[in-house]
């Protein structure tokens, strides 16, 4: 069993370089199925769910190089569908961008249900719903998502509720349909503006990624091309809440600012000093933090995957201050393992009601999904003493080396193993 052990109580100072973004970088390397031909992808980030989208890549047939820490070539030419492995499938959110990609190539997709955290229940219905307007018949069976069309023929869809997964699902299967796909109510988020200017970097024909409406023209062919993930908005986030938690000042480069405008607003509305350059951003504890109330909305409003971590920052503010998520059913899962470090949090329905102004106390906790794990880790960098981290595969799973950036910004802060007891009765 692997733990992150903290003593915390010490401002952070110094830099952070902020990775690739995990939410761009998944659909991204997914999408590269659909294109049959050689991509070169940089600035991809060191995180578990990029290994497990190329290792169901490679199982697929894809020929996967590493150029380098961060850059990746991935030759799809030699791929073929169906084959993606169910125990890697369910691993992982993402990982239903495999069904937008072999129905844009194949025109038939065979792939395991998705897995990742959990934040209550977390349907696809509207990825589906799409798929079918776009005329592949749909069968959800056996744990399996079986979809097939003729060819695929571009059509106007409507979600019902913005949906990241769904927006990124549609714009892949619809990039080489026959005719024009509009979607409408899509989702805004930079990611999705991301994969749009990738697609279109091998030839696709997608317009108005950023706003509500999006229309992809469809095109035969597609061809691989070089190109460079955005730097992760909410890593970035995170980072800016620790600098906050701690009484510290970090400078946190290569970000777009222009992502990170409703966290900065939200962080100055609290008291703490956001100081926006060209591509990085300079954060500063100058004072107690001030109560503020917060729902989390789909981009450009303030992004559910910053609750957690803000969640933190609010339980070290004087006052009482809501909480509202927007996004999902269930995000406070992190609420009881916080109430252990002795946060006072009541959640009532979709709000959390946070009376803070006291220091937060070291307590071993667990991270129970990826964003919750890592409010445990600013938790324990606010709080005075040893606090230890359980199941932090859940961090893994989207943070690039947070222990070896948080330590060069003077965090105590290390990862350690701890054998599984049954080894020892087994060697005994
Ligand atoms: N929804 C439906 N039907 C659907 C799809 C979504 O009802 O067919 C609902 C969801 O239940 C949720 C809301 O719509 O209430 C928004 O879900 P969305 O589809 O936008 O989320 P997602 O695609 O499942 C992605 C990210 C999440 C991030 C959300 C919102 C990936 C793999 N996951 O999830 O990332 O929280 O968008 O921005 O890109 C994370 O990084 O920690 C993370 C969970």
């Amino acid at each position: 069993m692997e733990k992150i052990i903290i003593n915390g109580g010490r401002p952070l100072h110094g830099t952070v370089e902020v990775s690739g973004a995990k939410n761009a970088a998944v659909p991204i390397i997914l999408a590269t199925l659909l294109i049959d031909d050689k991509c070169v992808i940089e600035n991809v980030p060191g995180i578990s769910d990029v290994s497990l989208s190329l290792d169901i890549l490679a199982a697929m047939g894809c020929r996967i190089r590493m150029l380098g820490r961060n850059t990746v070539e991935i030759d799809s030419r030699p791929a073929r569908g169906g084959l993606s492995p169910y125990e890697l499938v369910r691993q992982m959110r993402g990982s239903y961008y495999l069904v937008g990609a072999e129905l844009g190539r194949w025109s038939r997709a065979y792939v395991g249900l998705p897995g990742g955290c959990n934040f209550g229940v977390r349907p696809i219905d509207q990825h589906i719903k799409g798929f079918k307007a776009l005329g592949a018949e749909v069968r959800v069976e056996g744990g399996y998502i079986d979809a097939r069309a003729e060819r695929l023929s571009g059509a106007s869809i409507y979600f019902d509720t913005v949906t990241v997964g769904g927006t990124i699902n549609i714009m892949i299967a619809a990039a080489k349909a026959k005719g024009t796909t509009v979607i409408e109510n899509a989702a805004r988020e930079p990611h999705v503006v991301d994969l749009a200017n990738f697609l279109n970097s091998c030839g696709a024909k997608i317009s108005g990624a950023g706003t509500d409406v999006i229309k992809i023209r469809g095109v035969d062919k597609l061809y691989g091309s070089t190109y460079a993930i955005i730097p992760d908005m909410i890593e970035a986030g995170t980072y800016m809440c620790a600098a906050a938690a701690t009484r510290g000042c970090l400078h946190i480069a290569n970000v777009i600012p222009k992502h990170l405008e409703s966290i900065s607003a939200k962080l100055e509305e609290m008291g703490v000093e956001v100081i926006e350059n060209d591509d990085s951003i300079d954060v500063r504890h100058t004072g107690e933090l001030r109560r503020v109330n917060i729902k989390t909305l789909p981009y450009p409003g303030f992004p559910t995957d910053m609750n957690p971590q803000i969640g933190v920052l609010l339980c070290l503010a004087k006052g009482v201050s809501c909480l509202t998520e927007g996004v999902f059913d269930n995000r406070f899962r992190y609420v009881e393992e916080l109430k252990r470090m002795g946060a006072n949090i009541n959640v009532d329905g979709a709000t959390a009601i946070i009376e803070g102004g006291h220091e937060l106390s070291p307590a071993p906790v667990k991270a129970v999904d990826l964003r919750a794990g890592v409010a445990m880790i600013i938790a324990g960098l606010a709080a005075s003493g040893r606090t230890e981290i359980e199941d932090i595969h859940y961090i893994e799973r989207g943070y690039d080396d947070i222990v070896g950036k948080l330590r060069a910004v003077g965090a105590d802060i290390k990862k350690v193993i701890i054998p599984d007891p049954s080894v020892f009765e087994k060697a005994n």
